[in-house]
C-alpha cells in the first residue's frame, strides 16, 4: 500500500499514519519529524529547515523533496508506505508522482483528514510529545499515565503549538496545501475522511477507505 494522509495541522495525521504504518508493516513517513530530528541533530537539514518551521511556513520545495527522493529509496520503502504531512504543495505533489513513476509504481490512495477549525486549535495546543520514545498524547483526550510519558520519557510540547504559530500554520495550509485536494481529486485519488471522533474510530473510517482503494 502506498498512501498520502493530508489534512490541517493537528488532524491526526501523525495518530493515524503511525498506526497504518504498523497495521501494514510498512514505513510511516513524516516530513515533520525529519525535519524534527534534523534540527535535534543540529545537521546541515535541520539549520536550513528550523527558522521556516518555527515561523509556520513550509520550508522550500527542493530541500522537501531532496529529503523525500532519498527516503523513498530506502529498501523499506520500496513495498509501501505511510506518507505523513506530505506532499503539502502542488509542485510536491508532482515530485512525488515522477518518483514514483521512475519506480514504475503508483498512490494506492490520499486520504485527507477533514477537522473543523476550532478543534484544530484545542489539538494542537494540548498536545506533548515524549522526548525519548516519540509517543503522542493529548492532555484531555489522550492524557499520559502522569508527568512522564509511560516509558519514562519527559513530556514537551512542540515549538510551532503556541497559538499564534497554529495560526499561522493554518493560513500556510489554506494557501498552499488546499490546492491539492483539487489536484488530488481530478486525478481521482481522494478520499476524505471524517476526523472528529476518537482516534479508534477516525482510524477504522481510514481502514475502510483504503479497502476500496487496495
Ligand atoms: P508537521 O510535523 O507535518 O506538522 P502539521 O502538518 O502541522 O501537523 P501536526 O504534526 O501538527 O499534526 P498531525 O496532523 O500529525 O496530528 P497529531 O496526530 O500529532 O510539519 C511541521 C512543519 O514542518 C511544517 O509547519 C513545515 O514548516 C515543515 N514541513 C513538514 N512537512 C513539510 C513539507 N512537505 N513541505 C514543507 N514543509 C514541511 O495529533 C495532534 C494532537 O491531537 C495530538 O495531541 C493527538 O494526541 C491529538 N489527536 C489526534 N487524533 C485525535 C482525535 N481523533 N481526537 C482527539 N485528539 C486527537
Ligand atoms: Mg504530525
Amino acid at each position: 500500500m502506498r498512501a498520502v494522509l493530508m489534512g490541517p495541522p493537528s488532524a491526526g495525521k501523525g495518530t493515524q499514519a503511525a498506526r497504518l504504518g504498523t497495521e501494514l508493516k510498512v514505513p510511516h513517513i513524516s516530513t515533520g519529524d525529519m525535519f524534527r530530528a534534523a534540527i535535534a541533530a543540529g545537521t546541515e537539514l535541520g539549520r536550513q529547515a528550523r527558522g521556516f518551521m518555527e515561523a509556520g511556513k513550509l520550508v522550500p520545495d527542493e530541500v522537501t523533496m531532496g529529503i523525500v527522493r532519498e527516503r523513498l529509496a530506502h529498501e523499506d520503502a520500496q513495498s509501501g508506505f505511510v506518507l505523513d504531512g506530505f506532499p503539502r504543495t502542488v509542485p510536491q505533489a508532482e515530485g512525488l508522482s515522477k518518483i514514483l513513476a521512475s519506480q514504475g509504481v503508483k498512490l494506492d490512495a490520499v486520504v485527507l483528514i477533514d477537522v473543523p477549525e476550532d478543534e484544530l486549535i484545542r489539538r494542537a495546543t494540548g498536545r506533548r510529545i515524549c522526548q525519548e520514545c516519540g509517543r503522542v498524547y493529548h492532555v484531555e483526550w489522550n492524557p499520559p499515565p502522569g508527568d512522564a510519558c509511560e516509558c519514562g520519557g519527559a513530556l514537551v510540547q512542540r515549538k510551532d503549538d503556541s497559538p499564534e504559530t497554529v495560526t499561522e500554520r493554518l493560513a500556510t495550509y489554506r494557501a498552499q496545501t488546499e490546492p491539492l485536494r483539487d489536484y488530488y481529486s481530478v486525478e481521482g485519488s481522494l478520499a476524505v475522511v471524517d476526523g472528529m471522533g476518537d482516534p479508534d474510530e477516525v482510524h477504522r473510517r481510514i481502514v475502510r477507505v483504503l479497502g476500496r482503494c487496495s
